[in-house]
């Protein structure tokens, strides 16, 4: 987004102004989050009794050992699966109270999803994956090219506008997935072990260039993983363990 600093009025600091913090809203709930899974007559509790909020522009990781209910807990983040009992509020929307085209908006115009194995289209250049996001929101074809050359080239990509994903080291298909996820600009990023397929030195260029670009862009970041470093590079940490929160940490190094 580019914004105009002409048009912006400039708000005049006062004493009171300047020691007012700044509460930012919460963008996302989850209160008393259980998710059962059935097999045949036996039930299992997946995730138990979970409750905390994120609030805009926050950056929070979650880290748990596989199995512990991360990826069950992200897909109720990012709307695509519902409680057992409990509510996940998304900037104000109850996703319980939403039916599945209502979820589907609400993913499209407020969550970005980065994935631990990229899920780029393999028939489509870098270009044309970043693109469809912007196809649904029907924004016309020349802005969106400006708009996808922009992101990729911000994202290190300059020079692999029009290859297929094969082409890419695997760090290079994850900044695609990267900018398609940014390229509505959405309040809040989600990633699944956004590093998981990757190598060391990827890891922490992809790292980086998420930590950059929620800077810049002011969304709101949360990452699941298994790795403690990428953990630590959130400002919050929710360890979680067992599908319970085992605790919450705020990041001395970050804030
Ligand atoms: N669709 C499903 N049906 C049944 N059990 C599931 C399903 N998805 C996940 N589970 C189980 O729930 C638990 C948590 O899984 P998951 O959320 O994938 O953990 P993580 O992402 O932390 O590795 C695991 O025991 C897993 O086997
Ligand atoms: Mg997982």
């Amino acid at each position: 987004m580019v914004i105009n600093l002409k048009n912006i009025k400039m708000k005049s600091l006062d004493k009171d102004s300047i020691s007012d913090h700044i509460e930012e809203p919460n963008v996302i709930e989850v209160k008393n989050l259980t998710k059962m899974y059935s097999y045949g007559d036996n039930e299992f509790a997946a995730l138990k009794n979970i409750n905390f909020n994120v609030k805009l522009g926050e950056f929070v990781s979650i880290i748990g050992p596989s199995g512990s209910g991360k990826t069950t807990l992200l897909n109720m983040l990012s709307a695509m699966d519902r409680p057992t009992s409990g509510q996940v509020i998304i900037d104000g929307n109850d996703i319980n109270m939403l039916n599945n085209s209502q979820l589907a908006e609400l993913r499209n115009l407020k969550i970005g999803f980065v994935f631990q194995s990229f899920n780029l289209i393999n028939t489509m250049s870098a270009v044309e994956n970043v693109e469809l996001p912007l196809m649904i929101q029907n924004v016309p074809r020349k802005e969106r090219l400006e708009r996808v050359t922009d992101m990729l080239s911000r994202l290190g990509l300059s020079k692999r506008l029009n290859s297929l994903p094969q082409l890419l080291s695997g760090g290079q298909q994850q900044r695609v997935a990267i900018a398609r996820a940014l390229i509505t600009n959405p309040k809040i990023i989600l990633g699944d072990e956004p590093t998981g397929n990757l190598n060391t030195e990827d890891t922490e260029n992809v790292m980086e260039i998420l930590d950059k670009m929620h800077k810049e862009l002011h969304n709101t970041l949360v990452i699941v993983t298994h790795n403690p470093d990428v953990a630590d590079k959130g400002e919050r940490i929710i360890n979680i363990k067992d599908g319970e929160i085992e605790s919450i940490k705020e990041n001395k190094k970050k804030v």
